[in-house]
């Protein structure tokens, strides 16, 4: 924890506990600085964390005030954010990555404001085939591009033409949210199929690969979103094969590749000895999606028809990101807070699989909960409609996302409600949870009393 976060953390508590009541003027920086013997830079921090976070106000030339009533959350009326699929604010290392950007600043400043290289800076470029290796990526750097976010990678290979010559994408079922959308937007041909608590059917999974005009299959291989599920080596290396022996593309989306608790455990690309496997490592979730930045391997026949793509979408990804993330992956700043943050997660998923393990849901709900990773999900035995149980989730402050947009039309059910644990402390996750469960439940009941009435 940062000096500055720990100055905040009492702060808050001294709110929440009203030792510190609404509209009462904080101490000045000064004054602060002294009790906490530090810097008056690193309170004014505290403060405009506390003020962005809702905690005090500010008024010019008189100071920080504590922000009265209602917009403060008590824990007896805290929000519980399952929705949100970007990481904790409280995590993003920018004091850190402040210092890259600055020196990023100064070492690229000749071409901070210039055009540039289409595939990425070749400082990053180089830095990224050394970072891919710590995930059992190893390729030359001609086939490593730089782009703005793994959105833009699925963009780009749902609209350019494959070497296959093939038009459909196949997707698991359920599938990232927005792959499903860009595949609506780009009005690419689609089919899907189920990936279910026992993963997918590699004989239905052959079948497309063989008749389905299978331009690409699109997988998150591990932590899927929204299941929280991974695959084992033996289906890794089942879908290279049958992606040879049919000639489809596998497109692996890696955003969780970072939480992996498992050393033993590869991405897909890594039993690729045909070069069918394109790979996609995102920065959006163990640094910060603001960033923009991931990086794609392509295989050599992809490579061109891809960059003439990029180049023409938006001609290459932000220079200062791209100096400022060389920095902090060369720096070791990554590794250290990739530890960090894989630990904070690792407890989220045990604290959120400890207390659905003490919530007697008599058979009506399952649960997908990893060791690690973003998101779990909850199946319903007997679906309900999101709209039914919005309101509910709403009066008890719990935000969820509708999981309905993770299915294509033909599979759309109101089974899955996915819980991405982005935003959700320990202390949230255990109250949340059990809101939940009742509030589904307790839905489940009014549903078959309403059966039950009409049956009679
Ligand atoms: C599975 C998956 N792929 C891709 C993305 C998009 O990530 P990026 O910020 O790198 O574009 C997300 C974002 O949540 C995601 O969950």
């Amino acid at each position: 924890m940062y000096k500055y976060e720990s100055i905040a953390e009492q702060i808050r508590e001294n709110i929440q506990s009203k030792t510190l009541l609404p509209n009462q003027q904080l101490p000045s920086l000064r004054e602060m600085a002294d009790a906490f013997s530090t810097s008056v830079g690193t309170v004014k921090e505290a403060y405009d964390y506390l003020e962005r976070e809702n905690f005090i106000y500010s008024v010019p030339k008189r100071g920080f005030f504590v922000l009265g009533g209602k917009l403060l959350p008590t824990s007896s009326q805290m929000l519980v954010d399952f929705y949100s699929g970007a990481p904790d604010i409280r995590y993003i290392p920018y004091q850190d990555f402040k210092k890259c950007i600055n020196k990023a600043t100064n070492l690229y400043y000749k071409r901070l404001f210039s055009y540039s290289d289409t595939k990425g800076i070749p400082e990053l470029i180089s830095a990224l085939q050394r970072h891919l290796m710590e995930y059992q990526i190893y390729t030359k750097k001609e086939n490593i591009v730089v782009v703005s976010g793994s959105q833009q990678v699925l963009d780009i290979l749902c609209r350019m033409p494959f070497p296959n010559g093939k038009q459909t994408v196949l997707v698991e079922q359920p599938a990232y949210y927005g792959m499903i959308k860009n595949l609506e937007i780009t009005q690419t041909p689609r089919v899907g199929i189920m990936r279910g608590p026992g993963g997918i059917d590699f004989d239905e999974l052959g079948k497309q690969f063989q008749y389905g005009n299978i331009k690409f299959f699109y997988t998150v291989s591990r932590y899927h979103n929204p299941t929280g599920q991974s695959y084992t080596k033996k289906e890794r290396e089942e879908l290279v094969r049958l992606a040879d022996k049919y000639n489809v593309y596998i497109v692996e989306d890696d955003i969780a590749a970072d939480f992996e608790t498992d050393t033993k455990r590869d991405p897909v690309y890594f039993s690729d000895i045909y070069d069918k496997v394109i790979y996609i490592k995102s920065f959006s979730k163990i640094l910060m999606p603001g960033l923009r930045l991931a990086a794609v391997v392509l295989p050599p026949l992809l490579l061109n028809v891809f960059l003439d793509y990029k180049q023409w979408t938006d001609t290459y990804s932000a220079i200062l990101s791209q100096g400022a993330l060389t920095i902090f992956l060369e720096s070791g700043m990554y590794q250290k807070n990739r530890k960090e943050i894989r630990r904070i997660y690792m407890d989220r998923m045990k604290k959120l699989k400890d207390t659905a393990a003490g919530i007697d849901t008599g058979g009506e709900i399952a649960w997908d909960i990893p060791d690690s990773g973003f998101f779990a999900c909850l199946r319903l035995k007997q679906g309900i409609p999101f709209e039914r149980v919005q309101p509910d989730f709403y009066k008890n402050n719990i935000r969820m996302m509708d999981t309905r947009g993770f299915f294509l039309d033909e599979f759309k059910n109101d089974n899955y409600y996915r819980l991405s644990l982005g935003h959700a402390n320990e202390e949230e996750i255990e109250s949340g949870v059990k809101k939940l469960t009742a509030i589904l439940l307790g839905q489940g009941k009014k549903r078959n009393q309403f059966f039950i009435r009409n049956i009679n």
